[in-house]
Parts: structure tokens; sequence; C-alpha cells
């Protein structure tokens, strides 16, 4: 029988993160370029973020993240019947690392692709994920937000080396029939006219013409990115709390993209969204782009800041430029 008559929901049924050891703090950055503690602190509220050594990448992150969130979900890595990862930092450009997840899991031979919409991937995949569980070709998705920034950053640059940070989150999400769980609405946008606001090039990049290579770095017009997230964290709270009041329910806790404190101070101030609601992990992980929702998720959850039958509401924004939300009673 047809999912679009059975009425399918996808459920949170396991979350997980994993974070690399090595922490960096900001005054690892004086000295390298022109900076101070003082400054990354206020300007950002970044304090201190994670680093992958030798051997860790974002597949390797996004394994421990799956493990997790398999082991939350009391599931066999078999049960699985799709992965979706979000990245823009993948160990190769193929295969993909969904793939590399696969096999380090030891999923069965089921549909496994990389999903890059920068910081807002990992809406993206859920998006994509929730659309197979409610059409009914999948029960149990695998989504993982993975990045691996450190590889990516100009360490000459002070404008975006202080910003990003590594980490892998995950989630599983579940079908199942009769009940109020689950995602409720995904918002997804983006915006290819405004492409050169946030960029890094690949490694087939074609060199300009000056003939000299671009460097596979992060490159951002800071202050017009700052007032696209801004503007965008507004829309996109004021959206749901109108979805979340015809769905009879409040929103218990936002979980943003862990950019820039100023960012979401800002987009609360203008939304009236009170503060103690929302979830912060910027200052130790910095902008972890496509995983930091999903890490902010997890810490949520295990913090029993989150709890099962409460609504979140997670949005991102970033490269594309892109920006998305999802309204999720878990
Ligand atoms: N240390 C000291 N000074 C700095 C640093 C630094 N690390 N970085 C920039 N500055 C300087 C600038 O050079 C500038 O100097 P000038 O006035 O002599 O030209 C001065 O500080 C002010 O620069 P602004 O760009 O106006 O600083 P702002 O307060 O906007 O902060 C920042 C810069 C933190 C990059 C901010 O614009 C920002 O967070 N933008 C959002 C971008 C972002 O987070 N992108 C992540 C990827 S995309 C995404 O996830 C949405």
């Amino acid at each position: 029988m047809s999912g679009i008559h059975r009425k399918i929901r996808s459920v949170l049924s396991g979350t997980g993160s994993s974070l690399p050891s090595r922490i960096v703090p900001n005054a690892e950055f004086v000295g390298m370029v022109d900076t101070s503690d003082e400054w990354i602190r206020t300007r950002t509220g970044i304090r201190e973020r994670r680093f992958v050594g030798p051997g860790e990448t974002s597949g390797s992150l996004g394994v421990i993240a799956a493990r997790h969130a398999l082991a939350s979900a009391r599931l066999d890595p078999a049960e699985i019947d799709l992965i979706v990862c979000a990245t823009v930092t993948p160990d190769m450009m193929t295969p993909a690392n969904a793939c590399i997840i696969q096999n380090a899991l030891g999923c069965r031979q089921i549909p496994a692709f990389d999903i890059a919409a920068a910081c807002t991937g990992f809406m993206y995949a859920l998006s994509v994920a929730d659309q197979y569980i409610r059409n009914e070709e999948a029960r149990h998705v695998l989504v993982v937000g993975t990045e691996v920034l450190s590889r990516a950053m100009d360490l000459t640059d002070r404008n975006t080396c202080i910003l990003f940070g590594d980490g892998a989150g995950a989630v599983v999400l579940s079908g199942a029939e009769k009940t109020e769980r689950g995602i409720q609405l995904v918002r997804l946008f983006s915006d290819g006219a405004s492409q050169h606001q946030i960029t890094v090039p690949s490694t087939v990049t074609p060199a300009p013409a000056s003939g000299k290579p671009l460097g596979n770095h992060v490159r951002m017009n800071g202050r017009e990115v700052f007032r696209f997230a801004v503007c965008r964290m507004i829309e996109l709270i004021e959206d749901a709390q109108v979805e979340t009041q015809r769905i009879g329910r409040k929103i218990d806790l936002l979980i943003p993209h862990q950019v820039n404190k100023r960012i979401i101070d800002s987009a609360l101030e203008s939304t009236d969204f009170p503060a103690d609601r929302v979830m912060i992990n910027l200052d130790r992980y910095g902008n972890t782009s496509a995983a930091s929702v999903p890490i902010a998720l997890d810490e949520a959850i295990a913090e029993g800041r989150a709890k099962v039958g409460d609504t979140v509401l997670l949005v991102a924004f970033g490269g594309g430029l892109t920006w998305g939300s999802a309204i999720v009673t878990l």
C-alpha cells in the first residue's frame, strides 16, 4: 500500500556526534595572523574549535558519529535502508563519503550518496531522507553531516581561518505510523545569483586567466554573509512560529547553525525569540558547516535540553547561497 495513503512520518530514532580530540584555542591564531583572542570572542563568540589530526577525515568522523546514532536508535547497520551524507569536505571527489560510511559500518548494498549544500547541507539531507521514508522507499535512514574545514582554510587569512572547526553529527530517521512525532516541515531555498559570496574551489577548478592557482580555500565576503544570515534566520524563525502555531505547538528549542553568536543574537532580537530556548555550542566548536546542526542537536538531547515530545526548530544558512529549516517533534 502506498505511503501517500498510509501517512508515514519520519521520526528521529537516534542521534550521535564525533569531535576530533585536538582543541585549538583562539590563542593559537595569534602570531599566525594579526588577531587576538578578545577580537575573536567578541566578534564571533568562538573561544576554541576542534581540528582533525593525522589519519582523521570527514569520512572517519562521520563513521564514528553514525555508530553513536545507530547505538542510540538501537539499530543494527544491516537495518539501514539509505545513507545521505552532507559535506563539502569529503575524503575524495569520488567515492562519496556516504559509500565510505556504508562500507565501514557494514551496511547492506543500499543507496548511499552525498549532498553538497554547504552549511545548509544537513537540512537538504534531512529533506531527502524524509521523502524516502514518507514514500515508503526506506524505513530507517542514516543522515550524516561531517566536515573538516580545517583542511580548506587559508591560515594567512584572518577573515576566515578563525571561524571554522571540524566535526560530525548524525541522526537516524525511522518511518512510523499513527504518531504526532517526527518531521513536521522542511523548508529549503537557494540563490545561485549570490554564489560568489562564499566559495571553495575544487581540485578541478580551472585556474583564472592570471594563471595563479586558486587554492582550495574558503573565501568569503564576511559582511555580506553576515547580513544574509541575519535576514534569512529572521525569516525562517518567523515562518516556523506561524507553522508551529498552526499545528498547535510551540518551538521548545531553537537549534541554529552555529555560525556566529552575533548573527544569532541579532535574529533573536528581531523576532523576540527567548534566548534561553536557543542551543549554542559554537563557543567550543566554531562553525562546523554541515555538521553544526546535528552536533548541536545531539548535545541538546544528551544534556536534556530537548526531550521526547518537544518540538525543535533547526535553522541553517550557508554557501550557494542556501538556507533552510526543519520543524521536528522529538
Ligand atoms: N582579527 C582581527 N581583526 C579582524 C579579523 C580577525 N580575525 N577578521 C577581520 N578583522 C578586521 C577586518 O579586517 C576589518 O578591518 P578594517 O576595518 O581595517 O577593514 C575589521 O576587523 C572589521 O571587519 P568586518 O568584516 O566588518 O568584521 P565583522 O564584525 O563583520 O566580523 C566576521 C567579521 C566575523 C567574518 C563576520 O562578518 C561574520 O561572522 N560573517 C559571517 C560569515 C560566516 O560566518 N561565514 C561562515 C561561512 S557561511 C555560513 O556558515 C553562513
